[in-house]
């Protein structure tokens, strides 16, 4: 596995393995790499190519300083997880290589109205420093496809937007929330869960996928929501957010134009997020099972 930390190398390599009739697949991550991130290099990988891995964290798209600072950091054992999913060429560039001209970057994307809400809405900036920062990267990778989860819906909505009205020539590919046996939408976040919060932080999936089968049946989404909110407070935790969004991520004003459910949640000052489609089901047999 080759691993680069700055561009022009990477970029001459790249363009031999593409002049060699490789394909470029793209798994954008900013480390602390789990089963989630592995199932988006498996998928890469069923696609036949050259897959490229970026670990970068991002630090124009905190908006809190303090997430930030905490973000874990785990170079040696991302580089060793990557290795073993099959990754053939891993960035790892510094703030200064992505950002030459400081990270207060003086040219920076600004995410329209699909950021308004919801994470964009509690975390002002995020999405244009995503939209930024993958706006680079594809100039620097090139990638034919790359692959982000759908745990992180508004972002890849966003993405796909970025693709379309910028024209870069790659395929997005978008790839289901890898879950814990409990449901738990796997997160880099999870490990700062203490074990209580990480039982606890069950409700979060449970409360979406109560919504998510009740849309269409007796109750209106208003009420629904309303209900998902208490199963998260009756746990002790804040709701930032629960809605049931449109194609256009904006709240669905009927069930009939509901296309997934999501939600946010703080469990201390560790931010928790997840969403599915309407009717969606966990299958979770045993929900006192912690796999973390
Ligand atoms: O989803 C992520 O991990 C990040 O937002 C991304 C897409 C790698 C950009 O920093």
């Amino acid at each position: 596995m080759k691993v680069f930390k700055a561009i022009s190398p990477l970029r001459e390599y790249l363009a031999a393995r593409s002049s060699a009739g490789q394909q470029i697949l793209f798994v954008p991550t900013m480390g602390a790499l789990h089963t989630g991130h592995v199932s988006l290099v498996e998928r890469a990988k069923a696609d036949g190519g050259e897959v490229v891995l970026s670990i970068f964290v991002n630090p124009t798209q905190f908006n809190n300083p303090e997430d930030l600072e905490k973000y874990p950091r785990t170079v040696g054992e991302d580089l060793a997880a990557a290795k073993e999913a099959g990754v053939d060429c891993v960035f790892l560039p510094s703030v200064e290589e992505m950002y030459p001209c400081g990270d207060k970057a003086t040219v920076s994307l600004k995410a329209g109205k699909m950021a308004e809400l919801w994470c964009g809405a509690s975390r002002p900036g995020h999405f244009d420093g995503v939209l930024t920062v993958v706006s680079a990267l594809f100039n620097i990778v090139g990638p034919d496809k790359a692959y982000f989860g759908e745990k992180d819906w508004q972002q890849l909505q966003l993405i796909k937007r970025l693709v379309l009205e910028q024209h870069f020539p790659v395929e997005i590919v978008s790839c289901p929330t890898m879950r814990e046996a409990d449901g738990l939408a796997m997160s880099s976040r999870n490990v700062r869960l203490s074990a209580d919060e990480r039982l606890k932080a069950l409700c979060l999936s449970r409360a979406l996928e109560f919504v998510s089968q009740g849309i269409g049946q007796q109750l209106a989404l208003p009420e629904l929501l309303q209900k998902a909110r208490v199963m998260i407070e009756a746990e002790g935790f804040e709701v930032d957010y629960l809605a049931v969004i449109n194609d256009e991520v904006l709240p669905a004003e009927t069930a009939a134009e509901a296309v997934r459910v999501l939600g946010a949640m703080n469990v201390g000052a560790v931010r928790l997020i997840d969403n599915m489609p309407a009717g969606f089901s966990l299958n979770v047999t045993d929900v006192n099972q912690n796999n973390m």
